[in-house]
């Protein structure tokens, strides 16, 4: 299959994704968070041809994305207040609502489980082509399973050429990391993954959030998690990475301790004169972790088109979107992690 590359503003591009995915054809489009690889969210086979490309796990669900709040309607029949309040705070933004599914929903989306995430994102392109579409749009992050995720359409050319039909380039994603996704089909709220949105702005709205322990370790094949995506290997580039907690100048101490000739390093930008010898992927400041989010997923692709045989990365703490950044790191180590 041959790749279309659409730019937006061409004129009918958007109508031709758009049409694309009313075809039941998969499309990579562009979000505030990170590429979306989309096809009709209403149609099995369709869908089942997004786990094809990916080579995604079947017992993984997708997100429905949606252009209008309304859209919520048509697919869960249990809006909840609190539903509405979140999606009054956050919407449109980096942020997916897990809610009981209504029966239009396919087992192919929803993976079995009774319920669906819904998201409203931001980005005018991808609210664009969801109109255009006339559906609502089933989008996992476009990359192969395993791999980390894409935040240009280069990205998604790398690992989804010949493989669907078309990419909107929609430049690069502003917020970097994928939206934060919490559950309100249980009693008390959960925190499934981290994301665009931070837990203290969940709780703003929320009040008690429970955070799910898959985000900060490793959770066995045994154990049943709630968002089955938590328990893969994840964001990983070919070698090995280790991620470094704790204070940053410790850190870029314990890192430079442990170099060898072929060691990558990820690090805050005040730290990359230390590691001159190496390749380095600086990541934004220290106290930057919204720079840091929109570098993370680029500096671990980059590395791939090296020879370095192990990386070694500065990890941010917990607060704000670093929570979401310092999970995408561990979990591209495998949960490796130095604390220091
Ligand atoms: O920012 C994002 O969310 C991007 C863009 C394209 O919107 N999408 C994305 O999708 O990251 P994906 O498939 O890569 O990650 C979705 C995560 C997975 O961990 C999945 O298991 C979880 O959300 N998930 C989806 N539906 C769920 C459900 N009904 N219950 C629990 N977890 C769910
Ligand atoms: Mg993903």
């Amino acid at each position: 299959m041959k790749t279309l590359l659409l730019h937006p503003d061409t004129d009918g591009a958007i109508a031709q994704a758009g049409e694309l995915l009313a075809a039941g054809q998969v499309v990579g489009i562009p979000t505030e968070t990170v590429y979306g690889l989309g096809a009709n969210a209403l149609d099995g086979a369709a869908v089942r041809q997004i786990f094809a490309a990916k080579g995604r796990p079947s017992d993984n669900p997708l997100i429905v994305h949606i252009a209008d709040f309304e859209q919520i309607y048509d697919l869960t029949a249990q809006v909840s207040d609190a539903a509405v309040r979140l999606a009054q705070a956050y919407w449109p933004g980096p942020m997916t609502i897990i809610l009981p599914k209504a029966s239009c929903i396919p087992d192919d989306v929803s993976a079995g489980l009774d319920t669906v995430g819904i998201r409203l994102p931001s980005h005018p392109i991808a609210r664009a082509v969801i109109r255009a579409a006339g559906v609502p749009i089933a989008a996992p992050s476009a990359n192969l399973s395993g791999r980390p995720s894409t935040t240009t359409a280069a990205h998604v050319m790398e690992d989804m050429d010949g493989k669907i039909a078309a990419v909107v380039d929609g430049g690069a994603c502003a917020v970097g990391v994928e939206s934060t996704v919490v559950s309100l089909a249980g009693n008390v709220p959960r925190l499934l993954r981290p994301g665009g949105i931070s837990l203290e702005q969940l709780e703003a709205v929320l009040g008690t959030v429970e955070v799910d322990r898959a985000i900060r370790q490793q959770i066995g094949d045994d154990v049943q998690v709630s968002a089955p995506g938590m328990k893969y290997r994840h964001y990983a580039p070919h070698a090995p990475v280790t991620a470094v907690c704790g204070d940053p100048v410790r850190g870029a101490d314990y890192i430079s301790d442990h170099l060898t000739k072929t060691s990558g390093v990820i690090c805050f930008d005040e730290f990359a004169t230390r590691f001159e010898t190496q390749i380095v992927h600086t990541i934004g400041r220290a106290d930057d972790s919204a720079a840091q989010a929109r570098a993370i997923f680029d500096a671990l692709r980059a590395f791939d088109h090296t020879d370095v045989t192990e990386i070694w990365a500065q990890c941010p703490d917990d607060s704000g979107i670093g929570l979401a950044v310092a999970n995408r790191l561990k979990k591209a180590a495998g949960f490796h992690v130095i604390e220091v």
